[in-house]
């Protein structure tokens, strides 16, 4: 299948994902008092992953209803939100608006962004690009767009998570579902195109790219946590046994 085929599956299920969830959820989670990672909500707090963003020029890629960077903004970076998905803008936008802190938001592919070189200091994705665009391309957007010695933080699936979702999607099982071998590009009966490279080849993208990786966050759900009310990835009693979702970070050499 071709490139501008995912693009428009991805488009049409983000759409969907709008109208069912997404719009309805983004007051909360533009509201919430502090910066969570994935399904299980694992404080930043206690991660540390962005650090101190006051005064950064920021990217999010795949911004989606742009709450990362709306609370972001809110501790004085400076964001931009790049998305594919009219209608996740337009909830990106009205939010915007409610809680007046307004930045560029911007409708394009995050494989090819209409912006300028080495314009960023930090580049993030929370279940954007990070599972929604190729790597290859995605990445060296990333490394294209940041500034020397600027960082890159994104948050996917885990690989075992979608290694033992089933095949025709659901909550993880306690068995993997498929090979690892060739996972890379994982076409869904939902409709959905996913990227879910191995741990292996994120580091060779990354690395092919001029990034050096600092960490990789394998998160688990907290005790406390609940199974999410809407995407149906893993349960709370799964996730608390497996990591769930890989959160990586890595940063740009000086000599690019
Ligand atoms: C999980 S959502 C957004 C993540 C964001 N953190 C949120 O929850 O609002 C994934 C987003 O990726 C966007 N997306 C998918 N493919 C994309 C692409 N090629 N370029 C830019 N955005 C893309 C979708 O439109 C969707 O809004």
């Amino acid at each position: 299948m071709s490139a501008g085929t995912d693009i428009a599956r991805n488009r049409d299920l983000w759409t969907v994902v709008n109208s069912q969830f997404t719009d309805e959820d983004a007051d909360r989670a533009w509201a919430a008092k502090e910066i969570t990672w994935g399904l299980f909500g694992v404080p930043e707090r206690d991660l540390g992953v962005l650090g101190d963003v006051a005064g950064l020029d920021v990217l999010e890629l795949g911004c989606g209803t742009a709450y990362l960077s709306g609370l972001l903004a809110r501790q004085g970076a400076r964001p931009v939100g790049v998305d594919l998905t009219p209608a996740q803008l337009a909830t990106a936008g009205r939010c915007q608006q409610r809680f007046g802190l307004v930045f560029p938001l911007l409708e394009a592919n995050a494989e090819d962004v209409p912006l300028p070189d080495t314009s960023f200091d930090l580049v993030v994705s929370e279940y954007g690009a990070s599972v929604w665009c190729d790597p290859e391309r995605w990445v060296a957007e990333a490394a294209r767009l940041l500034r020397p010695g600027g960082r890159l933080v994104f948050l996917t699936n885990s690989v075992l998570a979608t290694l033992c979702v089933p095949e025709q999607e659901g909550f993880a099982q306690e068995r993997l579902a498929r090979p690892q071998r060739g996972l890379h590009r994982v076409q869904w009966p939902g409709g959905g195109t996913e990227f879910h490279p191995s741990h292996g080849d994120w580091v060779r993208v990354l690395r092919a790219n001029g990034f050096v990786v600092d960490a990789l966050h394998e998160l688990y759900a907290p005790a406390d946590a609940a199974t999410h009310a809407y995407y149906d990835i893993a349960t709370a009693q799964w996730a608390r046994q497996w990591p769930v979702e890989d959160l990586w970070t890595a940063h740009i050499t000086p000599g690019g």
